[in-house]
């Protein structure tokens, strides 16, 4: 447990963190025990000092001023690594610091408090600790704010780690529906028979090899009364990918639990935006199902049919991420026309090897959504970067037998390629945006031994969400 409040000065006697910029540290200087600590503020190390009580003074290195956009990975590491010294209380130092600074730093300390071993039989005790920003500002909201979003990243990054054996769909829907009924938003459930009777045959197709059916999760959160939804969020919930019939290597397939990413975003998006009761008009849209391999399983060369209409055949079934967004996209856009849509996907490994784990790939044709969003990213530091939709790509998709085919079958391209099959289930909506966020959701990091999901995406598309307004 952890608890966020904010105190107008810091008691010298008490626990307490500084922030330290490179070749800023005067103005904390009356603060420290020592004259001129050895410490030079290099980004994201901290230094140890014992006040006169005995207490912990941390000076946290955050670097040059330019580094500041990172500020989040220095307090969870700070905090990730310390907490278990601390009791009850701890301050920090925030005077210097601008109200998104303050907010990184309270992310990151409410990150550090995220407990990746669910499922070992002996849990950790964590006990309560206080967590006081001093500031000589009213920052209340600012961290309240935090504390939200960190919690809501914690539950999203619980929710991507979580085994596939307990993450069926129909585990994300109950995910879903408890979230809905505690932070007030709307929730309902497609489930096999509704999918079946309103025409998802694509996501039907996807599910069909799998013991765990199929779903689709529609999330609305309404703020304003008129009924027109400014953003629609569409994820991809694929709870585990095998590949199906068209089957992946065994090496690091026990990965492939996290190929429901882009669905987290989505759950976690909304929720988060209904706990900070944004003025929007959010509807958020999960695609769910289990690419399984069983004798029932689809298989390549079948033509499908989808929700638009359209028919598919497939070339390859281990390119079912976009055969369930296809069915999501035209069902959002048919049936609650937003103005906006996103849709977010651990979509492509081709994405991996053009970006790495550095950006999300951007697709879009609105140059102001494709603006507003890189610079939300790089304001959270959860950045994104451009990739072209070029018609050049269009006769990659063509099928002699159906309407288009759901895979090219050259080993080039392949985020284009993906994100050019989205398109045509989009109805040329003019303010639609894809992001193939399959090398940022899960990855290495400072907290984990083996890979592990990041929590990207919930400030970036928060952050965007806010600057609509
Ligand atoms: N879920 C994968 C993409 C992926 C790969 C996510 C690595 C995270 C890490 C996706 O469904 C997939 O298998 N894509 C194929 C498509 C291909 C068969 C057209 C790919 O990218 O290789
Ligand atoms: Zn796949
Ligand atoms: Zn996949």
């Amino acid at each position: 447990m952890m608890t966020f409040k904010h105190i107008t000065e810091i008691i010298a006697s008490k626990d307490s963190i500084f922030p330290c910029f490179k070749d800023e540290m005067k103005s904390i200087q009356k603060f420290l025990p020592v004259k001129n600590p050895d410490f030079e503020a290099e980004f994201s190390t901290y230094q140890l000092l014992y006040g006169p009580e005995g207490n912990r003074i941390y000076l946290v290195g955050l670097g040059e001023r330019k580094e500041a956009v990172k500020m989040v990975q220095a307090f969870q590491k700070l905090s990730f690594e310390q907490k278990k010294f601390w009791k009850e209380e701890i301050q920090v130092y925030t005077n210097g610091l601008s109200s998104e600074e303050i907010k990184k730093a309270a992310i990151g300390i409410a990150m550090s408090n995220y407990e990746i071993g669910q499922f070992k039989s002996e849990q950790k005790k964590s006990s309560a600790i206080n967590i006081s920003f001093a500031s000589a500002q009213d920052i209340t909201e600012t961290i309240e704010e935090a504390k939200l979003t960190g919690e809501t990243i914690n539950r999203i990054k619980a929710l991507v780690d979580a085994p596939a054996n307990h993450k069926t769909p129909e585990f994300l829907a109950n995910w879903a529906e408890g979230s809905a009924a505690k932070s007030n938003y709307s929730c309902t459930v497609l489930r096999k028979d509704e999918l079946e009777k309103q025409g998802f045959d694509a996501v039907l197709a996807v599910g069909k090899g799998s013991v765990n059916p199929p779903v689709v999760i529609v999330t609305e959160y309404k703020a304003k009364k008129d009924a027109a939804f400014d953003i629609g969020l569409v994820g991809k919930g694929i709870t585990f990918d095998t590949g199906g019939l068209s089957i992946k290597p065994s090496q690091n397939l026990h990965y492939m639990k996290s190929d429901m990413g882009g669905a987290a975003v989505v759950l976690g998006v909304v929720e988060l935006v209904a706990k900070l009761k944004l003025n929007i008009n959010v509807i958020g849209v999960v695609a769910s199902a289990e690419n399984a391999v069983d004798a029932s399983s689809y298989r390549p060369g079948d033509v499908i049919n989808s929700y638009s209409g359209k028919t598919i055949e497939i070339i390859d079934t281990d390119a079912e991420g976009r055969l369930v967004l296809a069915d999501a996209l035209s069902y959002v856009i048919q049936k609650y026309q937003p103005k906006q849509i996103i849709d977010l996907a651990t979509l492509t490994g081709s994405v991996v090897r053009t970006l790495g784990n550095s950006a999300a790939g951007m697709f879009t044709h609105n140059q102001k959504m494709a603006g507003r969003m890189m610079e939300a990213g790089d304001k959270v530091h959860e950045r994104v970067w451009p990739l072209p939709l070029y018609e050049d790509f269009d006769s990659d998709l063509h099928s002699d037998i159906a309407d288009l085919r759901n895979f090219s079958g050259k080993p080039v391209a392949g985020a284009i390629n993906a994100a050019k099959f989205l398109e045509s289930f989009t109805d040329a909506h003019k303010s639609w945006m894809h992001l193939d966020i399959a090398g940022v959701a899960f990855g290495d990091s400072k907290f984990a031994k083996m890979k592990s999901a990041s929590g990207y995406g919930i400030q970036l598309i928060t952050e965007y969400i806010k600057s609509l307004n």
